[in-house]
């Protein structure tokens, strides 16, 4: 559990003017995964997995920032992932070893929040945050990861 006060403000709105630049979209969501993890301590591995537009039912790696994981597709319902999928809604991991349904990257982690993108009602991808530490997300990280997972829905 951090007790530094999380600038979410802040990066919220370093995140806007991102999503307002020249970039393409891979590109800022790049960005958006390096920021995130660069500033948040206890985000460990910062991902996005998207909806191929062929294929309705899988998730596929997308841009991300720490170590390199195997799974690089993800059916919908498989792990916590899969699940945020099938279900349209955010899942918060406080502790993946209490988790039946879940799909490991590293022994390394310890908790994971996932965040789903939504368009017009349809999933386009989601947002996959990993930690090393026990239960590190409050309501807070939740609400600022919907809110910019909110702004990126526009730009897909
Ligand atoms: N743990 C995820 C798999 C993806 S990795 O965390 C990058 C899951 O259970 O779906």
């Amino acid at each position: 559990m951090t007790m530094n006060k999380i600038p979410f403000e802040r990066l919220y709105k370093e995140i806007v003017d991102l999503l307002d630049g020249p970039e393409t979209i891979y590109e800022k969501l790049q960005k958006i995964c390096k920021l995130l993890r660069d500033e948040i301590s206890y985000y460990d591995w910062v991902g996005f997995y998207l909806v191929d537009g062929s294929k309705k039912d899988e998730l596929v790696l997308g841009p991300f920032s720490g170590a390199p994981t195997d799974h690089k597709k993800i059916s919908f319902g498989s792990g916590i992932c899969g699940q945020a999928a099938a279900l349209k809604r955010t899942f918060v991991v406080p502790d993946v070893q209490k988790e039946t349904n879940y799909l490991s990257c590293s022994s390394s982690v310890r908790s994971e929040i996932v965040v789903p993108i939504l368009k017009d009602g349809e999933i386009m991808g989601e947002l996959d945050i990993d930690s090393h530490e026990i239960s590190p997300f409050s309501h807070e990280d939740q609400e600022f990861l919907e809110r910019i997972c909110g702004l990126i829905e526009k730009i897909l």
